[in-house]
């Protein structure tokens, strides 16, 4: 029989191959003595990481695979892969040899130790750790995140934008539908879903330069951030989707004035056909916009989808424009007097209904 298991590593990866193997190696030194498994969670990386991860899972049975197909995003991934180990112990640790591994039976023993803490956290910012080669600018932005997260943190963590954490499986498989899953920032999320402030300790580690591959933390993660961060705050009143969408439908509304104007004042189009075309214009930077981030997670991609997509959303929101105008012309008819709150209740009916319809027909599966 082998031993039960103390611990479990889950590995988000993206364009991992050539690091993967390297991790497991350095993962069964670190990990010596103990028993582990090591659950390497991919979203289908083109380069092939989950056939790399597969062949090393022949030969080492510790290793298992879940490759995620069409879908993307670290935190869900971690999510995931935390769910689906036996062991009471898990942690999370990036696939790019950027964390150390010697902190893993460290957090293992202080957890094992101490059946009061929930969370053993691996710190660039406590006392002793670093973020290694970092440029100002990197640093800059990290301290600047760090900042934004006591908006939603009330504990005094030093790095809340931590990836590297280990938890006791129990206590976040029960916060599992409190999570977000948006974006990057898994710890951040466990940590200020928790009803009860966690107990953890922070071990310090100098981050990593990268060896192999890229950073997938771009500008959308980072608009990302600031949508978990909303979410955290403000989901359950307007959800964070809903929210998005009008913004970037206000954003349309700009547009659309500026091809009106540019039509119609400068060149001298009619009114009528300047509308079409400032409707038009409007409804596909909408359109696109909507595709690339709020529904990022389900975007649509190839010529072919990208095209049924555009029609479905143009007729949804064809028809959200009647209603629109429909409940406002009706509303100043029963109350003439108020005809700014009959155009703002026209503009919430017919962005309500687009969202509603958009998200069924367009985005939905
Ligand atoms: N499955 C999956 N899906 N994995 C992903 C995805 C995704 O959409 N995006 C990134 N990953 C994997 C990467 O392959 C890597 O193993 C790990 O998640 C971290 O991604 P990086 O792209 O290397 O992120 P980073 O090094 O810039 O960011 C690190 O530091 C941040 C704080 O500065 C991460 O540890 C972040 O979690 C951390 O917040
Ligand atoms: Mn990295």
């Amino acid at each position: 029989m082998t031993p039960p298991l103390d611990v479990a590593v889950v590995i988000p990866t993206f364009n991992e191959r050539a690091n993967v193997a390297v991790l497991v190696a350095r993962l069964d030194v670190a990990l010596a003595g103990l028993a582990w498994e090591a659950i390497v969670v991919d979203d289908d990386s083109p380069d092939g990481t989950a056939d790399a991860a597969r062949a090393l899972a022949l030969a080492d049975p510790r290793v298992r695979v879940i490759q995620r197909i069409g879908r993307r995003g670290l935190s869900t991934a971690c999510i995931e892969g935390m769910c689906a180990t036996a062991a009471p112990l898990v942690a999370v640790m990036d696939g790019d040899l950027q964390h150390d591994e010697a902190l893993l039976p460290r957090m293992v023993a202080v957890l094992q130790g101490d059946p009061a803490l929930d969370l053993a956290i691996g710190s660039r910012f406590a006392p002793g750790g670093g973020t290694g080669e970092w440029d100002r600018d990197r640093v800059a932005k990290s301290a600047l995140a760090t900042r934004l997260a006591a908006l939603v943190l009330r504990s005094d963590l030093a790095d809340p934008m931590s990836g590297f954490f280990m938890i006791r499986t129990a206590t976040v498989r029960a916060l599992v539908p409190r999570l977000g899953g948006i974006g990057f920032k898994i710890l951040l999320d466990i940590m200020s879903a928790s009803p009860r402030p966690l107990a953890f300790v922070e071990l310090p580690y100098t981050f990593r330069t990268r060896a192999a591959g890229e950073s997938k933390l771009d500008h959308v993660v980072a608009l990302e951030y600031l949508i978990a961060l909303y979410d955290r705050r403000m989901g359950r009143i307007v959800p964070v989707r809903f929210a998005m969408f009008s913004a970037i439908g206000a954003l349309g509304a700009g547009v659309h004035m500026a091809v009106l104007s540019l039509a119609y004042l400068l060149l001298g189009w009619s009114f009528l056909a300047g509308e079409i075309a400032a409707t038009a214009v409007a409804m596909t930077f909408n359109f696109f916009l909507n595709n690339a981030l709020t529904y990022r997670d389900r975007r649509l991609t190839g010529a072919r989808a990208l095209f049924d997509g555009w029609i479905a959303f143009c007729l949804v929101c064809s028809v959200g424009a009647v209603a629109n105008v429909g409940v406002a012309a009706f509303l100043h008819d029963v109350r003439a007097g108020y005809w700014a709150a009959s155009a703002l209740l026209g503009v919430l009916v017919g962005a309500v209904w687009n969202y509603a319809l958009s998200s069924r027909f367009t985005w939905g599966r």
